[in-house]
């Protein structure tokens, strides 16, 4: 029987696309273990956003959240998505930097690393590569995953080209990340027919969200075509900027004759045990309605759900949703002066800031931010298409553009001596320093808060006692 898994993105993605990964570990851990009976092909519950929302807004301490997530799921392989050479955050790490967090992902617990670089530029996924193989447990899978988009320069020949050069530099599985939920079931059935030609036998993966209300049709076709993992969220939490439903894709391939390998029971159950969550954040606004709606815009804007929900967050906080519209209508404007950059963490929240900032500013690239400056010198890596010759001028003067892995492959560990320096007592671990390097400024904040609470808590005892 033709077999179709499903990986669940309740805890990650669709955390992260609704609801800004505001979701506090204690929310879901109750329900770990039913979730660990349902058959999953894995859950996504780490990396992305999570680890950076768990310091800054959560008081979480990531890794411990991937150690009680290991614990509670012994049977479940755990996946997290790696921004490459960027690790978690938003800029480039050295090798030795990359290598140590990967080691580390897998000894708390991570088993599928899905590894992609926003612009598809494979010299900054080479080295977490590397690094997954040397740590590899037997459950460990390398995943090469391929930012889509559309764009005049990217074609299913380009797509099928990176698929044969992700399976010759020795990736497990092959994932087509389609972020903004743009791919349309057209694009679907000839991309996966002609990867599926190109890569054999390899597991191909589909990620797609709800944004655009392209996304069942499109797994429809992707199924007809020959993709071997589809990822879903449970059903309280899918659709809108989401995933579509895993219930209903339960219920559809069951019907085409089609195992998914799930117990029917379990995830009603998940979803059962999610549904007052959501209700919880819908009460409190923390789910914005726009979130769960169908956006067809976004097959014009190409804005991946979290981008969009930080997008209202980060205008509503400044009073400006008024300029909402404008603001999404620059984006693909940005986006082409870029050179057609995958609108992915972190291009994503670099082209959606400066989009907000030239609407609001009133005047284009008046500002132009930090990290957009790095791009155009070339720090993050070649942009897919040339950049728009007069805003590279503006940026680089009479300079050229840099090679973004000469400074990158220093090997030196300056960073852990540095982040131990830093931290002095507050760093217990090396998953401390680590956190340090990722997110300086919020991982001494909560190492300092843990430090308190421990101190309040001693006295507290004393006092009991
Ligand atoms: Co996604």
């Amino acid at each position: 029987m033709k077999k179709v898994q499903l990986t669940e993105t309740v805890l990650r993605d669709a955390n992260q696309s609704l609801m800004a990964t505001r979701l506090p570990y204690t929310d879901y851990e109750a329900i770990l273990s039913d979730m660990d009976k349902a058959g999953y092909y894995s859950i996504e519950c780490w990396g992305g956003a999570t680890f950076d929302s768990c310091l800054r807004y959560l008081g979480e301490d990531p890794w411990e959240r991937l150690r009680n997530l290991r614990k509670n799921l012994p049977n479940n392989k755990l996946q997290m998505l790696l921004r490459g050479q960027n690790l978690l955050g938003y800029k480039h790490y050295h090798d030795d930097v990359v290598e140590k967090f990967i080691e580390l992902s897998i000894k708390n617990g991570i088993d599928v690393i899905r590894i992609f670089d926003a612009l598809n530029d494979f010299r900054n996924i080479a080295t977490a590569l590397e690094a997954t193989k040397k740590y590899a447990t037997p459950n460990t899978i390398a995943s090469g995953c391929i930012s889509y988009t559309q764009s005049p320069v990217h074609t299913v020949e380009k797509y099928i080209e990176m698929c044969k050069e992700l399976k010759t530099m020795g990736f497990d599985t092959i994932c087509l990340k389609d972020m903004a939920g743009t791919m349309s079931p057209y694009e679907a059935e000839h991309l996966i027919k002609g990867i599926k030609d190109a890569i054999g036998d390899m597991t191909l993966i589909l990620h797609t969200h709800c944004t655009t209300g392209m996304a069942y049709m499109t797994l429809t076709k992707a199924i007809e075509s020959g993709i071997d993992v589809i990822d879903c969220a449970t059903s309280c939490f899918s659709g809108g900027t989401s995933q579509p439903a895993t219930e209903t894709m339960y219920y559809a391939l069951k019907q085409y004759g089609i195992e998914t390998g799930l117990d029917i029971d379990v995830i009603n159950k998940v979803n059962d045990f999610f549904k007052p969550v959501k209700q919880k954040y819908v009460d409190s606004g923390r789910i914005n309605p726009k979130s769960l709606a169908t956006d067809a815009q976004a097959l014009v804007y190409k804005v991946p759900g979290g981008m969009l929900s930080n997008m209202i967050a980060n205008l509503t906080d400044m009073h400006a949703m008024d300029k909402f519209d404008e603001a999404l209508a620059e984006i693909p404007k940005v986006r082409a002066d870029l050179g057609y950059p995958p609108l992915v963490t972190p291009l994503s929240q670099m082209v959606g800031n400066q989009a907000v900032t030239n609407v609001l500013v009133g005047e284009r690239y008046k500002n132009i931010s930090k990290e957009v400056k790095n791009y155009i010198k070339g720090e993050y890596g070649i942009s897919p298409a040339p950049i728009n010759e007069e805003l590279a001028k503006k940026v680089l003067g009479d300079a050229q553009p840099v090679d973004c892995r000469i400074e990158d492959s220093i090997r030196t560990g300056e960073e852990f001596v540095k982040a131990k320096e830093a931290l002095g007592d507050l760093c217990r671990s090396e998953e401390d320093a680590m956190s340090y390097i990722c997110y300086p400024d919020q991982t001494l904040k909560f190492l300092n808060d843990r430090k308190a609470k421990e101190e309040n808590e001693a006295v507290y005892t004393i006092e009991e006692m």
